[in-house]
């Protein structure tokens, strides 16, 4: 699917929309530069899923939670990491299990780590405030987020429970 928004709100707009239909486990995984829109399209999947919390960039934290809605959602800043192998340390797979909804913003700097997520690709349309939105891929989660050889079968991904 592709938008065009012509504000920040627009772009919230497209997030809430989109937030409607995701499922325990969902993974998004963003691509496009600084001042794109992620963390406003972000803003919207939180309102979307009933999130009150203020949405804040998890630059310097790398993850921010925001629960008590209809999912929780975990919105991750990957940019000071290195590789995937990084993915790690700070408990990706943890958050995975949670099953919530995971936001990854620089997805670029893990990218092969996350082939079953949702793509949402932002880039500058015409002039300063035009962002053109590509979304494809995956809408629930599945496990196949996981690095290779961890994706074996958690009680907390969805169709798997009891
Ligand atoms: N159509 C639009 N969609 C989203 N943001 C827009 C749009 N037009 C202008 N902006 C501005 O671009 C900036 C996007 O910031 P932000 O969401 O923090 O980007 P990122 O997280 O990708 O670095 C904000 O200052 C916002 O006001
Ligand atoms: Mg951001």
């Amino acid at each position: 699917m592709e938008y065009h928004t012509h504000s920040e709100g627009e772009t919230e707009a497209v997030g809430e929309a989109l937030a409607r239909t995701l499922e325990p486990g969902a993974v998004i995984a963003f691509t496009g530069d600084l001042g794109a829109g992620k963390t406003a399209f972000t803003r919207g999947l939180a309102r979307g899923l009933g999130l009150t919390g203020r949405v804040t960039s998890p630059t310097f934290t790398i993850v921010n939670e925001y629960e008590g809605g209809r999912l929780p959602l975990f919105h991750f800043d990957m940019y000071r990491l290195e590789s995937s192998d990084e993915l790690f340390d700070i408990g990706w797979e943890d958050y995975l299990r949670r099953g919530g909804v995971c936001a990854v913003e620089w997805s670029e700097k893990v990218s092969g780590a996350l082939t079953g997520a949702l793509r949402v690709d932002i880039r500058r349309g015409e002039g300063d405030s035009e962002r053109v939105i590509i979304i494809q891929g995956s809408r629930q989660g599945d496990g196949s987020s996981l690095p290779l050889g961890q994706q074996e079968p958690s009680p907390c991904l969805p169709g798997k429970e009891a």
